[in-house]
Parts: C-alpha cells; sequence; structure tokens
C-alpha cells in the first residue's frame, strides 16, 4: 500500500513538509537561503525521503540531478537552474557556461551516493520503476567510469578530489596542510555570501576560503580540462570517505544492472569495483589505526580519523577483524561526546564542535555509517548512532548539522537532508531496508556473473 502524505505521523509530516517546502519543480534547495540551487548529494539523498510519500518526484530528483552529466560523464556538483545573486561562487566564478549544457553548473563533482539511492527506489517496486532505472544506468555507467578516468588516471585503485567541496566535507581539518601549499595570490577581493546568513564560527574560515577560490580559479583557468588537473592541480587528495562511496555506488549499480539485464554495465562496474577494491588499502594508516586521507602530491597520510573513515563498512566487506577493531575505536568515540557521529576525532587537537566538518554530527552520514555497520553484525553501535540521530532533531529541528557536545543546531535552517534523512529512517528502519549484496569480497568474474 502507498503511503500518502495524510498517512505520517506529525514528526514524519514535518519532515516532508520542509522537504515540500525546498522543492522548487523537479529538484530541491538543500536550504531556502544558505543553498538556493541543486547539490548534487543532497540531492539523491532528498530523493530517498520523498520515495516515502511520492515515489514519483523521489525519481523527478535524480532524473533531474543526472541530466545535468558532463559529455565526459561528470556530474556537477551544483546546478544552477535559475539567477540567484545571493550565492558565492556562483555561475561567473566557475565559468563552466561552455562546457556544461543549459544551465551553468559548478565544474566539479561530489560523492556519487546517487546509484545507492536509486538503487533503494528501484528496489520498492522493481515493476512499476523499472523502465525509469534502466534509463539512468547508463548515466551512472559513465558517471562512475569519468571518476577512474579523470581522478584516478594512474591506476592507483583511489580516486582523488581536486577540491575539498568534492568530498562534500569542506573544511575538515585533513585539508589543512595539502591546502597550505596553495598560492592565494591571484585570488583578489571577493564577498562571501553564506557568512551574511550563517554565524562565522558555524563555517569555514575566510583563509580556507582564499584557497577554495584559488582552486576554482586553478580550473577555470584551464578549462576544467580533467588531464591538466590530474597532472597539475596543486590539490590532489584521495580520501575514504568518496572512495568508499563510490565502491558502495559501483556495487549498487552492479545489483541493477544484473536485475535490469545489463549485461555489458554489471561488467564494466565490476571490472572498476575490483580496482577499486584494491586499491582502497593504500588509505589504511596502522600509525592512526583506520582508513586515513592521503595527500597523493606529497604522499602523506592525514593525522585524524573522520566520519569518511567508518563509511569503509558502508562500502563493502571489511574482514572481522579489521571491523571489529574499527567498531571499538567508534565506540571510544562515542564516550567522548554526547551524541555520535562527530565529523572528526574528538581526541584530537584539531576537533572544533561546532564548526562545519571539523567535528559536528551530520544525519545522512550518520545514516550511511549506521548502515555500514548493521552489515557488519554491529547492531548496537547503529542502534546508538540511530537514536543520537533523533535525538538531536528532537532537540535542535531540522538543521544542516549539530554539535556532538551540547546538540545544538549549526548551519542552514529547514535543511531538506536532514529531513530527508529522519523521515527515510524512521520509515525504513534497520533491517529492512539493507538489500543489497556487500558483504562478500568480489572479483570481476564473480560481479559478472
Ligand atoms: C556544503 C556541504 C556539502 C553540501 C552543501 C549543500 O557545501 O559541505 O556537503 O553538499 O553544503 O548542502
Amino acid at each position: 500500500m502507498t503511503t500518502t502524505l495524510n498517512d505520517l505521523n506529525p514528526k514524519n509530516r514535518r519532515a516532508a513538509d520542509i522537504l515540500i517546502a525546498n522543492d522548487r519543480g523537479g529538484y530541491t534547495v538543500p536550504s531556502a537561503k544558505l543553498y538556493p540551487f541543486q547539490w548534487n548529494w543532497d540531492s539523491a539523498l532528498v530523493a530517498l525521503g520523498f520515495s516515502i510519500f511520492d515515489p514519483d518526484r523521489a525519481w523527478q530528483e535524480v532524473e533531474s540531478l543526472l541530466s545535468a552529466q558532463w559529455d565526459n560523464g561528470m556530474v556537477p556538483h551544483i546546478i544552477f537552474w535559475k539567477v540567484e545573486k545571493s550565492y558565492f561562487p556562483g555561475p561567473d566564478q566557475w565559468g563552466t557556461a561552455d562546457i556544461a549544457h543549459n544551465p551553468p553548473t559548478s565544474g566539479i563533482t561530489q560523492p556519487p551516493v546517487a546509484a545507492t539511492v536509486i538503487q533503494r527506489l528501484l528496489a520498492e517496486d522493481v515493476d512499476a520503476h523499472r523502465d525509469r532505472a534502466a534509463k539512468l544506468l547508463p548515466k551512472l555507467d559513465r558517471w562512475h567510469q569519468w571518476f577512474l578516468d579523470a581522478r584516478d588516471p594512474d591506476g592507483l585503485g583511489i580516486v582523488a578530489i581536486m577540491h575539498p567541496w568534492e568530498s562534500g566535507r569542506d573544511n575538515l581539518p585533513d585539508w589543512d596542510r595539502p591546502l597550505s601549499f596553495i598560492d592565494t595570490a591571484g585570488v583578489g577581493t571577493y564577498h562571501r555570501r553564506d557568512t551574511d546568513i550563517v554565524n562565522e564560527d558555524e563555517r569555514p574560515k575566510n583563509n580556507d576560503y582564499d584557497h577554495y577560490m584559488a582552486l576554482v580559479k586553478f580550473g577555470r583557468d584551464c578549462n576544467w580540462d580533467t588531464k591538466t588537473i590530474s597532472r597539475d592541480c596543486p590539490f590532489w587528495v584521495a580520501e575514504p570517505g568518496m572512495n568508499a562511496i563510490l565502491r558502495r555506488a559501483e556495487r549498487d549499480l552492479i545489483a541493477m544492472a544484473k536485475l535490469l539485464g545489463k549485461d555489458d554495465i554489471a561488467r564494466r562496474a565490476a571490472s572498476r569495483l575490483a580496482r577499486l577494491d584494491t586499491g582502497f588499502e593504500k588509505l589504511w594508516s596502522d600509525d592512526v589505526g583506520g582508513y586515513v586521507t592521503l595527500d597523493l602530491r606529497r604522499d602523506e597520510y592525514a593525522t585524524g580519523l573522520t566520519s569518511g573513515s567508518w563509511l569503509a563498512l558502508f562500502a563493502g566487506h571489511v574482514e572481522p577483524k579489521r571491523a571489529g577493531k574499527m567498531a571499538t575505536t567508534l565506540s571510544h568515540w562515542l564516550t567522548q561526546v554526547n551524541r555520535g557521529v562527530p565529523s572528526f576525532d574528538p581526541n584530537h587537537e584539531l576537533f572544533d564542535s561546532i564548526r562545519y566538518w571539523r567535528g559536528p554530527v551530520w544525519a545522512m552520514v550518520n545514516w550511511m555509517i549506521a548502515t555500514g555497520l548493521i552489515e557488519h553484525g554491529e547492531t548496537d553501535l547503529a542502534e546508538r548512532i540511530r537514536a543520537d540521530t533523533e535525538a538531536l532533531i528532537e532537540q535542535s529541528d531540522y538543521r544542516e548539522y549539530f554539535c556532538p557536545v551540547t546538540g545544538r543546531g549549526g548551519g542552514g535552517s529547514g535543511f531538506s537532508w536532514t529531513a530527508s534523512m529522519s523521515l527515510y529512517w524512521a520509515s525504513r528502519p534497520t533491517g529492512d531496508v539493507i538489500s543489497s549484496p556487500v558483504l562478500t569480497p568480489t572479483t570481476p568474474e564473480q560481479e559478472a556473473k
């Protein structure tokens, strides 16, 4: 039986109303004032919330996202559907009008969680959604291939990011050192708009922004040419969050391709996945005791674990001894804060409980971590994270993120992915949503069967 808006309990109804309020007709803005366009992974995750009460609208969300795919396969991180002067950096700074299809977009991508979302939309009712999914599979296939061609041209099996924004975790302490080598002299003056809307202590610092803008300039100056970027971009870093999400996406793409009889796509995805599964091991650091960021320009590991480190469990099989060690470390983190999961190691000197990705808790990352934990049998820990997420929203409403110490909300209000995750998680509680065959280590031969 289909759930309609009227079937939702008051709490879920409020979450649904936020999605409806942020709907701009076929795409959803993350937050009305702070982020007034379509963002890549926000949009995908928002589709999960819509799927609970309006499946058609959920499909539209991912269809509009993938409609902005570039000719080279990249799906951009922002799609500027409308002119909106209140956002910086806008289309002029990105300079992609000649490359992007109408409308203009940013010049970078974001974590490709879309395949995982589409697999879930499809699983809700395979017969009803088969045709829509089938149209999107070739786009996902081309986007995933772009990651390997453009962001791993040397075949290491780990994809790099060329900008902190590409990771979706803008000011993670992991970027501090790699960014410190970048010359910001040519950036000039500009007016940030985000700090007109949100407290400065909740946002990246001005010095970070100078570096972000230097990298936007680098991309614009080379016309976002992927060869120039991989060869010369001063920021070239591989991090566990992006790589884990891509591995999960390949697994979910394979599952869909097999289900829909698209054997060629299944085969290609399987061969990419084999490369990524092997390469991921390069991100393990014995010194830190987990998966960490690797600065590929300097061959240097970051010194702290982040919430992206736990996404290794979401990516696929982690052998029991290592998964157990990860669960122990994560449990220890949770003893250091009131509500988890902090986005950065709460024991590290660079932890900052309210400044964006340097400590705060994000609902959609929690959902991915909890999913991975369940798939590795860590159900108690997963339940703690689910309950923490619910309590934070109860205390501070559908904010962009939350302080792990006080529970205070930070950043934007009426935030789409927080509402979406809350609604989806409550409606598809642990256990019955997890259908992907992710737990067996795969070889191309196994996956293609
Ligand atoms: C910030 C976040 C990013 C998100 C965007 C829109 O840049 O770091 O992950 O996609 O806002 O919500």
